[in-house]
């Protein structure tokens, strides 16, 4: 085994609380969203960064029981002219006090500036263009971030759901630029690519052939749902049957993967309560322990 594999985890949300005290023997890890954990008071105020007591504790719970994985929304990555210093400062801080096993944020923007104390909020993340200009600036940002952070930083690829025309590159040669050029991985998000194939055709199995799987340390795993013609990626529940499938074919893959992660969101907690995520990292635990010899 590669001793950095950790296995199989979730994605901390406000509903798993109750769940993690009973059955947090089922999971290797949790993965967390560091900026739920603290309020944003916005540039220039002192402190920027205010811990939330009551999520405080809860993390201070989960971190002494089981490994820290982080994934940020708040990089922004694909903002042009845009990097918040102060965050990952904050980030490093945050890392410092929890030892994270490494850190991730997606490949897709999600932030534009003012020159107000806060950035507007796009509300979902906004696919980048894979071109020679986008791949200099988001490597000169992961260049920066892993200068600042010492951890293993991971790119996730994003759900789209049109594509921008005439790219220079093809996503997964986008990816395997950025990995080949600098120092960071890939977070192989299953259940998005999933939701790509549904809504812009994407060939999964040809990604993942295209992919540099020494790469991806870490999968995201979830379920979504269908509405007025479009899948989204929703985490709304167990992931389907194909999601299943695809995450199989990719671990086989993946020499180097540390852990398979399930994301769902809080409000479809009754659509899965104890048994049914108890359901899913047995499956998640299937697959890991199937291919585990292989990551030797
Ligand atoms: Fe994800």
């Amino acid at each position: 085994m590669n001793d950095n594999a950790l296995g199989v985890g979730m994605l901390y949300n406000a509903a798993l609380p109750e769940y993690l005290e009973r059955h947090i023997d089922n999971v290797d890890y949790i993965e967390i969203i560091p900026d739920m954990f603290w309020s944003d008071e916005g540039r220039g105020a002192s402190p920027r960064f205010v811990e939330l007591p009551q999520w405080k504790r809860q993390l201070d719970w989960i971190a002494a029981r089981t490994p820290l994985t982080a994934h940020n929304i708040g990089m922004s990555l694909g903002t042009v002219d845009y990097l918040d210093r102060e965050y990952v400062e904050f980030m490093r801080g945050m890392n410092e006090a929890y030892r994270f096993r490494w850190h991730s944020d997606h490949l897709s923007f999600l932030k534009l500036p003012t020159k107000g104390p806060h950035d507007h909020n796009a509300g979902i993340a906004v696919p980048v263009p894979y071109d020679d200009e986008y791949l200099e600036m988001i490597g000169a940002k992961v260049d920066f971030i892993t200068g600042e952070i010492a951890l293993p930083f991971l790119l996730e690829n994003n759900v789209y759901f049109v594509e921008y025309p005439d790219q220079d590159y093809t996503e997964t040669a986008f990816v395997n630029k950025m990995t080949g050029a600098h120092d960071c991985h890939i977070l192989l998000d299953i259940h998005n690519l999933y939701a790509n194939s549904i809504n812009c055709g994407v060939k999964t199995r040809a990604y993942i052939d295209e992919l540099d799987m020494t790469k991806v340390l870490e999968m995201h795993i979830a379920g979504g749902n269908e509405m007025n013609g479009m899948y989204y990626d929703s985490h709304s529940g167990p992931c389907p049957d194909a999601v299943w499938e695809l995450l199989d074919y990719a671990v086989a893959r993946a020499p180097n993967l540390r852990g398979i992660t399930f994301e769902f969101h809080e409000s479809y907690f009754p659509l899965l309560r104890f048994d049914g995520l108890n359901r899913q990292m047995e499956l998640a635990r299937g697959i890991w322990n199937k291919y585990r010899y292989e990551r030797a």
